[in-house]
């Protein structure tokens, strides 16, 4: 069974997209928010970064997945719901519905993404289990959490799956906050697969985030791409390069699109006309990388307890199984 919560009106999101675009670009340094990395071709270049030899995220996680999803999944009672925020191609998802089939346990799925390609692409992954019902919403995590949260029946159990490095996009604060949300979503022995991208060299990082493909840099200058299509404006892609910094004292890889020479841009239908001088950047997206341990401390921060982590040592990349206290 496959549904699809409605599309929010295109006039509405482009409003939206106009007002965010013109407040941000007027900080300093300049903002676009990350979510718009997301659009159909941002999903897509995103889908390819995660094929990259140099983005090893991905893949660390497949193969935990493939690995450990059945004791993953092994502790939680039955009847189980599973709600993905985030859920790119929904192959995770479907490693950890897999590992019930065996059982002949049955599993509701509920996808959480603002792409619509993401949730067309999970659906279908998932439409292949029998096993499994899905329920797409596009919608953002808080508001899908919401709506996930109050269409589980009583007796049933939610595991909550907050995979790839998306807790990295947060900052500290937010992540605290964000983690709390789940939180307050869930009731006492419910639970939390949480993905977390761990520190490592330099060197790997900035490979994985600035790689020699361009990959990364296409789905960077994919947002002025994005802001010239809906926006009117008249972005020259040639002028920005994309930049990757890693920033050891706040422990995070920044991106950044920087302008290689003074200049205007007009962006019509956000009403506004931005300048910029030569090596000033506009600033997309953070990436946190975590300790073992600090992953552990932001769930119990949190609420939650630890029941289990497993760690790829290759990649350095962590799951962590919290359960709400
Ligand atoms: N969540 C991904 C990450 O932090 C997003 C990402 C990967 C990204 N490469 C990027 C965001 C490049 C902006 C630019 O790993």
């Amino acid at each position: 069974m496959i549904e699809t919560s409605a599309a929010a009106p295109p006039a509405e999101a482009v409003a939206d997209f106009a007002e965010d675009v013109r407040r941000d670009l007027a900080l300093s340094p300049k903002q676009i928010q990350s979510k718009y990395l997301y659009n159909a071709l941002g999903s897509c270049l995103f889908e390819a970064i995660c094929r990259l030899p140099w983005y090893r995220i991905t893949r660390a996680e497949g193969r935990l997945l493939s690995r450990w999803a059945e004791p993953m999944v092994a502790s939680l009672p039955d009847p189980l719901t599973f709600v993905e925020l985030g859920c790119g191609s929904g192959e995770k998802v479907a490693m950890l519905a897999e590992a019930l089939r065996s059982r002949r346990r049955s599993v509701s799925v509920h996808l959480i993404d603002i792409s619509p390609i993401a949730l067309e692409l999970s659906e279908r992954t998932l439409g292949r289990l029998e096993h499994v019902s899905v329920v797409g919403h596009r919608t953002t995590y808080e508001e899908g959490l919401r709506h996930a949260a109050t269409l589980r029946p009583s007796g049933v159990t939610m595991l909550v799956l907050f995979l790839g490095s998306n807790i990295g996009n947060f900052d500290p604060p937010a992540a605290h906050d964000f983690l709390s949300q789940i939180r307050r979503a869930l009731r006492p022995g419910d639970a939390l697969l949480l993905g977390a991208d761990l520190v490592k060299s330099e060197r790997e990082l900035l490979l994985a985030y600035d790689d020699p493909l361009g990959v990364t840099a296409a789905f960077n200058k994919n947002l002025l791409v994005r802001i010239n299509r809906e926006l009117l404006a008249d972005f020259d892609l040639a002028s920005f390069d994309h930049r990757a910094v890693w920033n050891a004292a706040e422990s995070r890889v920044e991106m950044h699109l920087v302008s290689r020479h003074a200049q205007q841009v007009n962006i019509p239908r956000a009403g506004c006309t931005v300048s910029f001088e030569r090596g000033e950047h506009i600033w997309t997206e953070n990436s946190y990388k975590y300790t073992i341990e600090e992953v552990v401390q932001r769930g119990e921060r949190a609420g939650f307890r630890s029941r289990e982590q497993w760690v790829d040592g290759d990649a350095r990349f962590a799951l962590t199984l919290f359960v709400a206290n």
